[in-house]
């Protein structure tokens, strides 16, 4: 694509000014993109219902228009413009967890646009809680479709620093409102299955869609082994290395003495053969490494999968920058958002995970 001025404005989180979005929002209404922070990672938004800007947002990430995209609404009452019907449980689902990062799949509205939904007659809608999220698509006055603003198969933006990275260039204009809040994606739930199920494992915890529809199935999430058959299976939004680091990343997995002595033990094959190493680790696992040469970068404290969570895209974009040659990474607990975090790992893993026992 012909490449652009890209500008890189910061705008208050909280406080969102006015005029800043007005700028933004009219861009957006030309049928421009631009990148903006949600509580979850740096979305890439268009006009959702104009095709023209749609074809932008595919034609900036490098994406197939295979890969459907979640429109972002300010107001339930977007809902009747996007849907064919809206489900009982899905106005359930609505009042507990909107805004905020969880995705619906619903009958598709027939104005939607085919670009949007990849041919499907289902569509995804979320509505976002971040203030510049909201403020965005209130001053625009249509909802905004926009997947993570990274390039195509890379790791998603938490910082709009990323989102620069890897579309400088490519889109006019970049929303700066600091560290994204969550880290990891929202969750995608299908409510046109006749069992409503977990696509995609994200900011909502399973336990707390349970909370409140118990029949919420988990999502099928690969073993190590399917993971290391590496069979990746085309579905739109199922590619195996959706999330792959530019490096490749061994995940390790297992009790964590063995996880720990499996990842020293590689560590030091590699560095004797010449390799930089990096290490993707908890705080609690510092001890450990800390005098073994490897470019260390720790994501918070296994206990705590919040802290995890917000910082695990930005530990491997850190690491890939610092020019190490391979990623070693521990694997998490797969409680609450713990799940999100082994599905995101699993991805960036490709076909490399090392299952871990005591010997
Ligand atoms: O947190 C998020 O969801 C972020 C922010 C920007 O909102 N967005 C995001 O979008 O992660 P994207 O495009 O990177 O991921 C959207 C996921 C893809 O896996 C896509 O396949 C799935 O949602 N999806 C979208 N529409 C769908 C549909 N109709 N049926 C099934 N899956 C769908
Ligand atoms: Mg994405």
């Amino acid at each position: 694509m012909e490449l652009m001025k890209t500008e890189v404005l910061k705008i208050n989180p909280t406080h969102p000014e006015a005029s800043i979005i007005e700028y933004a929002a009219a861009l957006i209404q030309q049928g421009e993109v631009v990148v903006f922070p949600t509580e979850t990672v740096y979305g890439l938004g268009a006009d959702a219902f104009q095709p023209v800007a749609l074809e932008r947002i595919f034609a900036a990430k490098g994406r197939p228009f295979s890969d459907p995209l979640i429109v972002h609404i300010a107001g339930e009452d977007a809902l009747g413009l996007l849907t064919a019907s809206i489900p009982e449980r899905a106005r359930r689902l609505a009042q507990a967890f909107w805004p905020g990062p969880l995705t619906l799949i619903l009958p598709r509205g027939s104005r939607v646009p085919r670009l949007v939904t990849a041919g499907l007659d289902t569509v995804a809608v979320r509505m976002p809680r971040h203030p510049v999220a909201q403020a965005l698509i209130r001053a625009t006055g249509s909802p905004i479709a926009a997947p993570s603003a990274n390039r195509f198969m890379h790791v998603s933006p938490t910082m709009a620093q990323h989102a620069f990275a890897d579309l400088d260039g490519r889109v006019p204009l970049i929303l700066d409102g600091g560290p994204s809040e969550v880290g990891v994606e929202s969750t995608v739930l299908d409510l046109c299955s006749e069992v409503p199920r977990i696509l995609r494992p994200g900011g909502v915890s399973l336990e707390a869609l349970r909370s409140v529809l118990p029949e919420v199935q988990p999502p099928v999430l690969r073993t190590p082994e399917q993971v290391n058959e590496a069979e990746a299976q085309v579905a739109p939004g199922q590619m195996l290395i959706h999330y792959a680091p530019v490096i490749p990343l061994l995940l390790f997995d297992g009790g964590l003495e063995a996880m720990r002595n499996a990842m020293l033990d590689e560590l030091r094959r590699r560095r004797s053969s010449g390799e930089r190493v990096g290490v993707l680790i908890a705080d609690e696992d510092v001890p450990v490494f800390e005098d073994s040469e490897a470019a260390i970068r720790t994501l918070g404290s296994a206990n705590d999968p919040r802290q995890i969570a917000t910082a695990l895209f930005a530990g491997l974009r850190a690491l890939e920058s610092a020019g190490v040659d391979v990623i070693l990474c521990r694997s998490f607990d797969e409680h609450g958002l713990g799940l999100a975090i082994r599905d995101r790992l699993l991805k960036a893993a490709g076909g490399k995970v090392v299952p871990c026992e005591i010997p």
